[in-house]
């Protein structure tokens, strides 16, 4: 600790005039000792002006992810490693296992016959899967079985485990709140004793008695939606029309909100999801929003300029857009995108904004 002598004139008393800035960093200390600290310090850092992300613009390319989480298929089994994920880390946040402040991300992978045992806990997480075919999500007595482009749910403390009865390796982009849940000091998480869990529904029963306009009577409204799989199978069709229609936002292009489809609100009240398809050619007005969003290239090609810096994608691509950093979109060709973020969460706050 640096010694402050505040220099004294010849009659013995503190030269306030010459000398304040030293008297204040000898005050500052003493504060220090006691567990106080000035506010004045540190005002334009507590509430700044505007958002102030401390992520960074960032593009993971899938031929380099892939590789990589191969590799990891030869080093460790899921059931080892409870489950086999590779963690996408912002390169401004290294070591904080944060793709955004509030998301986690990362690329898991299942092997053919292998069971990444059944858990819960009170993060919530979603799939967006990537590659194979026929591996499954079974979660609240559904076995989900996964395709490309699909967009599976498990909810806060709702058991969980995959496996991978298919002869190929499936591998998907989990996002899990748990930073935002680490913020509030709330994680608890349990394994079970047994590895797979009782179905008692058949795959996709949730989609067909939630997500066809018509509800099971008496089925009560929760904050988080009772669908496990959006299938892109049922998804994509949509945002097709959408746009053979026109309805092109000039942003987001055709683009759909994932819905809890009994109350009309989000899936979850943590996160929220988007599917977007964009017409070749397409250039997007500028946009930027206080949510930092994870997008994923599920089709096609383009470019997403982020105040300056341009990340290019491609087929299973995952970029990254921070907290109000304003962005424009490019398409080389149709193009379809996913994103998702806590703007569920900024919403029901109060706090969440949108701009130019
Ligand atoms: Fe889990």
């Amino acid at each position: 600790m640096a010694v402050v002598t505040a220099k004294k004139p010849e009659n013995g008393k503190p030269d306030r005039k010459h000398n304040i800035e030293a008297i204040r960093e000898d005050y500052y200390e003493r504060l220090a000792k006691h567990d106080m600290s000035p506010l004045w310090k540190v005002m334009g850092a507590l509430v700044p002006n505007e958002p102030a992300t401390r992520c960074a613009p960032v593009v993971w390319h899938y031929a380099d992810v892939k590789s990589l989480v191969m590799e990891s298929g030869g080093l460790i089994t899921a059931e080892e490693a409870t489950r086999r994920v590779l963690i996408l880390t912002n390169p401004a946040l290294h070591g904080e296992s944060r793709v955004t402040n509030t998301l986690f991300a990362g690329i898991q992978m299942i092997m053919p016959g292998e069971i990444a045992p059944a858990h819960r806990h009170v993060s919530s997480a979603i799939r967006f899967v990537l590659d194979g075919e026929g591996a499954y999500t079974a979660v609240e007595g559904e076995k989900a079985f996964m395709s490309p482009g699909d967009f599976v749910i498990t909810a806060n403390w709702a058991p969980h485990d995959h496996g991978n009865p298919s002869d190929k390796p499936m591998l998907w982009l989990d996002v899990l709140d748990a930073p935002a849940i680490n913020f509030f000091e709330t994680s608890f998480a349990e394994d079970f004793e047994t590895p797979t869990q009782e179905t008692t529904r058949h795959n996709g029963d949730s989609l067909s008695f939630y997500g066809s306009g018509v509800l099971p009577d008496g089925t009560p409204a929760k904050n988080r939606t009772p669908v496990i799989n959006y299938t892109y199978a049922r998804t994509r069709p949509i945002i097709e029309r959408m746009l053979q229609a026109g309805d092109v936002d000039k942003r987001h292009g055709a683009r759909v909100r994932y819905a809890n489809p009994v109350t009309g609100g989000p899936v979850l009240p943590t996160m929220g999801a988007f599917l977007a398809m964009l017409p070749k050619g397409f250039r997007g007005e500028p946009y930027r929003s206080t949510d930092g969003t994870i997008f994923v290239c599920a089709e096609g090609h383009g470019t997403t300029d982020v105040e300056g810096q341009v990340l290019e994608w491609g087929p299973n691509d995952v970029f990254v857009v921070p907290s109000w950093k304003r962005y424009v979109h490019t398409a080389a060709k149709q193009s379809v995108l996913f994103s998702i973020s806590d703007r569920p969460a900024q919403e029901s706050l109060g706090i969440w904004r949108e701009g130019k």
